[in-house]
């Protein structure tokens, strides 16, 4: 155990994983309580909140399992409410939910896109309303929010809700980061690139419907310039960075994890 958040306590919202092995949520919630950090490990899904709650919990961290829908006012401010109540405050946001859905604007339905709209992003807008008032009255907070490339580069599959979203967030983190630079809190964003994590595998057979999965998965590794894609430690570490006070003057960044692909032109 590091203490890189030692005595912080942190929300990591979308802390479980969508399928068996480790997505950028849960990881991100080890890696906070490996450095100290008491986490709430909030998810939809509350047998995949308590399996990272669990694993914090036998590694000697702190952890409690919280069930929320992230896109549902209520539910947001009473997840908030529980981190005061069981530890004080909220120093560390850590907004990690997302999905995908696949198509254009002609193939996505108004129901498809409003849901990737509110899961996406309106749940961001949610839980900093909910958190800012805890960090303001603290006068400190760390906000990180994970957006993708797809904010910024197209990646080679049409899903026109999800790059919207994603770029959505930038400006919205941008907004709150400049809003709250003076009043110590920071806000950042983080751009994965293609990630070997449970969430790729719908989307990709979505996206290349009838192949095979392991097929596709080598596409993906073979489209990055190291030749692999990152993992979901890869999104924790740059989280951890940024929560931490070895970020302490950094606000308003948009940093790309993607081991150089936005960089290639191909
Ligand atoms: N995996 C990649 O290649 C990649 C690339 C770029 C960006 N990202 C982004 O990383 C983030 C997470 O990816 P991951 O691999 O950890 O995914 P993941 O799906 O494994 O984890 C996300 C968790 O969020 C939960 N969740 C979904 N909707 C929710 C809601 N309304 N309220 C509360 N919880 C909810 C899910 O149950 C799941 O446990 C997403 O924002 C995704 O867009 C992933």
């Amino acid at each position: 155990m590091g203490g890189r958040l030692e005595d912080r306590t942190a929300i990591v919202v979308g802390a479980g994983s969508v399928g068996p092995g480790w997505g950028n949520g849960k990881a991100t919630a080890v890696t906070f309580a490996r450095e100290g950090a008491r986490v709430l490990c909030v998810d939809i899904n509350q047998a995949a909140a308590e399996e990272t709650a669990t694993i914090i919990a036998g590694e000697g961290g702190t952890a409690e399992a919280h069930r929320a829908d992230a896109t549902d006012p209520a539910q947001v401010e009473a997840l908030v409410a529980r981190a005061v109540d069981l530890w004080g405050g909220v120093d560390v946001l850590h907004n990690n939910v997302g999905i995908v859905e696949t198509g254009g604007p002609v193939e996505t339905e108004e129901a498809g896109w409003d849901r990737v709209m509110a899961v996406n992003l309106k749940s961001m807008y949610l839980t900093c309303k909910a958190a800012l008032p805890v960090m303001e009255a603290a006068g400190r907070g760390a906000i990180v929010n994970i957006s993708s490339i797809s904010a910024i580069r197209w990646l080679g599959v049409p899903y026109i809700s999800y790059a919207a979203s994603k770029a959505a967030i930038l400006g919205f983190t941008r907004a709150i980061a400049l809003q709250y630079a003076a009043k110590g809190i920071r806000a950042n964003v983080i751009l994965p690139g293609l990630m070997d994590t449970p969430m790729i595998v719908e989307p990709l057979k979505q996206a290349y419907a009838g192949g095979d999965i392991e097929e596709m998965r080598a596409l993906r590794h073979a489209q990055c310039p190291m030749g692999h894609m990152g993992d979901a430690w890869d999104v924790a570490k740059a989280a951890l960075f940024l929560a931490s006070d070895e970020a302490r003057y950094i606000t308003a960044a948009e940093l790309v994890v993607d081991g150089g692909l936005t960089a290639k032109v191909s």
